[in-house]
């Protein structure tokens, strides 16, 4: 039979992702409401080695719901990745008395709560929190919805320039291993291709797509790359469509972390909301060890080796939407 939960901690870990501080406060709230103990570990897996835990009580978590970033912190642990990193974590959630860990993050953080889980008996719910989008076992993840709002913000600013001084941009976005933001962000902001780590583009390709919008008497251009392309970064994809394209001035904007920033939008509000209550609510109904997403409107709770190992499929309709629509 499993341990009776009484105790629970909470913390972020990775990249850190618009929505977070709604995902603590859904938690810390619902768990105080269903009378558990709630603890916040400050900086990942970093703060669980060091044991650097602090109890979190419903009126720490106001005035929150509404801030980008992270009230817990949060780091990229090496310490973690080695079995007595792993150890000091296990004992610092031993002398808290912690019963089960709600991880908020993404794929690293998930590989970790993975591999902790096989060695020490504490039960982790994973919550998916990540600009990336990549994580499968879910529709969308918290953070996402804000990075492409962001992002789109900043390519409808580009848009105004570019028009005015026929260029072409190339606008590199984040998602080291994924295309979800530069696909979303490709379809709305109207932009001319989009390069991503999923499919193979050519530069002969994305030249003649170039050229075709030229004959077409487009006085500019907009090209969405993904970090994590094939083809390089911006830079160096620019430079390649320099040499042999020199129809249209070209430019290089990288949004970086901008993406990462910023108030989380309403849809990134209520995910958030939904989720940490679902990881509560997981855990209180016996889940372990796995994360709790939203896949068409429902609740649903997926292994955490699963949401590791299982690609995140990119829907072939927005590629292709993204195709015809920029003719
Ligand atoms: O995983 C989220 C993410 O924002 C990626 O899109 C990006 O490649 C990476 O994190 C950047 O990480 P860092 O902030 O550690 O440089």
């Amino acid at each position: 039979m499993s341990k009776e939960i009484k105790r629970v901690a909470v913390f972020t870990s990775g990249g850190d992702a618009p929505g977070m501080n709604a995902a603590i406060r859904a938690v810390v709230r619902t768990a105080s409401f269903n009378n558990l103990h709630v603890y916040g570990i400050q900086r990942g897996y970093e703060g669980m080695i060091d044991g650097n835990l602090k109890r979190l009580e419903p009126r720490d978590v106001g005035n929150i719901i509404h801030r980008g970033g992270t009230i817990l912190r949060t780091a990229r642990s090496e310490r973690f990745r080695s079995p007595e990193g792993r150890r000091s974590a296990y004992e610092s959630l031993l002398a808290y008395d912690i019963d089960a860990c709600i991880a908020i993050g993404g794929d690293g953080t998930f590989t970790g709560a993975n591999i902790f889980s096989k060695e020490y008996d504490i039960p982790f719910i994973g919550v998916p929190g990540t600009i990336d989008n990549d994580l499968y076992g879910t529709d969308f993840t918290i953070g996402f919805d804000t990075a492409v709002n962001t992002a789109i913000e900043a390519v409808d600013k580009i848009r105004d320039t570019a028009d005015s001084h026929n260029r072409l941009f190339f606008v590199e976005v984040m998602g080291r291993h994924a295309g979800f933001i530069a696909l979303n962000t490709g379809i709305g902001s109207g932009a001319e291709s989009v390069l991503i780590p999923e499919t193979e583009t050519s530069i002969e390709s994305l030249i003649e797509t170039l050229k075709k919008g030229a004959k077409r008497q487009k006085l500019f251009s907009l090209v969405i790359v993904a970090e994590g392309n094939k083809l390089g970064n911006a830079n160096q994809v620019a430079d390649m469509v320099k040499e042999r394209f020199s129809y249209y001035d070209t430019k290089v904007t990288i949004i970086g972390h901008l993406q990462r920033g910023g108030a989380p939008t309403a849809i990134d509000r209520v995910l958030a909301s939904r989720l940490g209550f679902a990881a509560v609510e997981g855990l209180l109904k016996g889940q372990k060890n796995v994360m709790a997403g939203i896949i068409n409107d429902k609740i649903s709770y997926t292994p955490l080796e699963d949401t590791i190992s299982k690609p995140k499929e990119l829907n072939e309709d927005l590629l292709r939407l993204a195709e015809v629509l920029a003719i």
